[in-house]
């Protein structure tokens, strides 16, 4: 079984900043995140006391940005877990295939950017965390 360490990975954009603004670049396959893009959506609205996520994926990989606001993201591979804020919009958070993740304590400005290298396929979801860690040690015999 992978480590945790090797199922995640903060990611630092560009930030071309100067008297104008900024501009953070997020050039896609393989260089600034390790996949091609086959899908993004963005989650707002959810305050501190909602906890999202709560899954697993068999095979989308995914980018998380907090573009807006901050949030926190624990990751757990069903031995070690930890938690990352997400509080820069330059900051990235590169998430593994078979991660379980709940994101969770959104800042009313929250605005959370997920890239994902998968379409969405409700099939390949694990909601059970039950049957995550099975999958998982089942894995982990191999
Ligand atoms: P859900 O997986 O509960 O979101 P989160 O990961 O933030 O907890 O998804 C909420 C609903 O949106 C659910 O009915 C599935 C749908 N959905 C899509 O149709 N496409 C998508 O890309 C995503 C992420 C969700």
């Amino acid at each position: 079984m992978k480590r945790l360490e090797e199922m995640y990975q903060v990611l630092q954009f560009k930030d071309f900043g100067d008297e104008r603004g900024n501009l953070v670049v997020i050039e896609g396959s393989g260089r600034d995140i390790p996949f091609t893009v086959q899908r993004v959506f963005y989650i707002y609205g959810s305050d501190s006391t909602v906890i999202r996520g709560r899954h697993a994926n068999r095979s989308s990989e995914f980018v998380m940005i907090n573009v807006a606001g901050k949030s926190k993201v624990k990751v757990d591979n069903g031995i070690e877990s930890k938690v990352i804020e997400l509080d820069r919009p330059m900051m990235g958070l590169y998430l593994s295939s078979m991660l379980w993740k709940d994101m969770y304590d959104f800042s009313p400005d929250s605005i959370l950017l997920v890239m994902s290298s998968e379409h969405y396929d409700e099939k390949e979801y694990i909601r059970d965390y039950d049957e995550y860690i099975q999958i998982m040690k089942e894995q982990g015999l191999e």
